[in-house]
């Protein structure tokens, strides 16, 4: 195949894409067309149906990528006429539509697909969406299938779970036509709620039934974090402690608590991205190879990841991780005055195997800073001689880092040393890029659209399973146990800012510095 990547110097966001071969006949999967089905939205008048499920599936639609025999039943707790939810869906489906404009004869033609039925009576919750299926499951429309979503708060699902229980719609495991149940983060608010809530799902599901979200998993970049890595064989060999310095992971947000005051409150930086988002990303990056791409064999090398983190003592969260708030935090509604939530977390933890002793690994996220990415960088340990005569040259020059950029400006970009052109040797730092979107031409899909056709198509590969969810909890657990506490220090920064100066401190005493990326 022919090696496109290009040389540049100066910031790789700013670089234009490169063409990219695609080899026909190296695809791993086949583009498997989803079995019909019934999508069953709880909360379907929410945000999340809103702003991401809808517009999901109407990308989907208009690529023509769902089976032909596909409605979705939006329940909400209110009777509503369906003219006006959808009247409501197709405005804000406007907004958030990936292919924007909206087109208007392709969502005529998938809206007709949406059906809406409110909360039946008390004895029989579920009454009016069981007659609503009748309908629909006759052969030549969804054939029987149902995919259950939960996009409701959590406190709903153990109580929609018992209804579906109660109302007979949940097919037994391995059965013809199936039932899967999708269900949103967050898994538990800690580790005893996330057994709890797992066990319930047990006494109602098969695992091979459950569905668990977490929607960093269907962005195209963090898929592409395993092709990279297992389908190149020259990083491989670099990929650990003989190599590797340092890894930063990185998701920062310009976004503040966008009117969540309430639930943001309650959850903080830690629940609401560390626990899952990040930790998902970090087990990708740091996995040993699976047996196979299959499911349960990914998920197996994930969960190995998660049970050899070192865990924090208390001593370790004063030492290794700072906690803060953006300046004005405890002013938003919903917020308490006195709260003692972070926004914004920097840490250092290490994972404790063979592969990755001694390499500390950095993470950082929060809220309301000046610049929204997402970004895993590896650091390569510096020269191991200086051979360029002299030493203050030698330090100068700058250890190669591999980006993996998750979002924005997708792609890939590596660090390496080179001469500048010249009569004498002046060694510079070039920055080879590789944009994601440009490279291959291809719009890049939104997760959503990813997620939601794995779980018609029965393909959990993306998913959380439990002993994974359980096993990052149990890295989270006494963190939050110490920080709840209260008697830990909580910097500030201002909003827009790059973060408390204390985050700096935290990697500076190391020797080493926060990546910017584009350097
Ligand atoms: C969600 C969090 O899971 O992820 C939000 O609840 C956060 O607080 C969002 O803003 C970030 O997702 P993305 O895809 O925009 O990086």
């Amino acid at each position: 195949m022919e090696n496109r990547w290009r040389l540049m110097s100066g910031s790789p966001d700013k670089a234009p894409g490169i063409a990219a071969t695609v080899t026909p006949d190296l695809s791993l999967f086949t583009d498997r067309v989803p079995d019909p089905c019934a999508l069953i939205i709880f909360g379907i008048t929410g945000d999340l149906a809103h702003r991401k499920l809808i517009p999901a599936l109407y990308e989907l639609d208009r690529g023509g990528r769902l089976p032909s025999g596909f409605s979705i039943v939006g329940v909400g707790r209110k009777p509503i006429d369906r003219a006006d939810i959808l009247e409501k869906l197709r405005d804000t489906a406007a907004k958030h539509v990936r292919t924007k404009p909206l087109d208007s004869a392709t969502w005529s033609r998938f809206s007709d697909r949406i059906h809406y039925v409110s909360s039946g009576s008390r004895e029989a919750p579920l009454k009016p969406l069981v007659e609503r299926l009748a309908s629909l499951e006759t052969p030549d429309i969804t054939k029987g299938n149902r995919l259950f979503y939960m996009a409701t708060p959590p406190s709903a699902f153990p109580v929609l779970l018992k209804q579906l229980h109660e109302a007979d719609l949940i097919h037994p495991a391995g059965s013809s036509p199936w039932t899967r149940v999708i269900i949103e983060k967050p898994i538990g608010h800690d580790l005893s709620s996330a057994e709890e809530l797992n066990s319930l799902i047990a006494h109602h599901l098969d695992e091979s039934q459950t569905y668990r979200i977490d929607h960093y998993l269907g962005k195209e970049t963090v898929q592409n974090i395993l092709v990279f890595r297992f389908a190149n064989a020259i990083f491989e060999p670099l990929w650990n402690r003989k190599y590797v310095d340092h890894v930063q992971i990185e998701a920062s947000e310009s976004i503040g608590i966008e009117g969540r005051g309430d639930f943001y409150d309650g959850t903080g930086v830690l629940r609401d991205i560390v626990q899952n988002h990040l930790l998902q990303v970090l087990a990708l990056c740091a996995m040993e190879p699976p047996n196979s791409f299959q499911a349960d064999d990914i998920r197996d090398e994930k969960v190995k990841v998660f049970r050899a983190l070192r865990l924090f003592s208390p001593y370790d969260v004063d030492k290794n991780l700072v906690q803060a708030q953006f300046d004005g935090y405890r002013e938003i509604d919903g917020v308490k005055p006195d709260s003692i939530t972070p926004t914004c977390v920097s840490m250092k933890m290490h994972i404790d195997n063979w592969r990755w002793q001694g390499v500390p690994f950095y993470l950082r996220a929060g809220k309301n800073l000046d610049r929204k990415v997402t970004e895993v960088t590896f650091h390569f340990q510096s020269l191991p001689i200086c051979l360029m005569g002299r030493e203050e040259v030698c330090n100068r020059i700058e250890p190669n880092i591999l980006s993996l950029r998750i979002q924005p400006n997708e792609g890939i970009s590596l660090r390496f040393a080179s001469k500048v052109p010249g009569d004498d040797i002046h060694v510079g730092s070039v920055v080879m890029n590789m944009n994601y979107e440009s490279a291959f031409q291809k719009p890049i899909a939104e997760a959503y659209e990813r997620l939601l056709l794995d779980g018609m198509r029965g393909d959990a590969t993306l998913f959380a399973r439990r002993d994974g969810v359980e096993a990052s909890w149990q890295f989270i657990q006494p963190i939050l146990n110490a920080l709840e506490e209260g008697s830990f220090p909580m910097a500030s920064y201002a909003p827009g800012s790059g973060g408390p100066v204390e985050a700096e401190r935290l990697i500076n005493g190391d020797g080493r510095v926060w990546h910017r990326s584009g350097v």
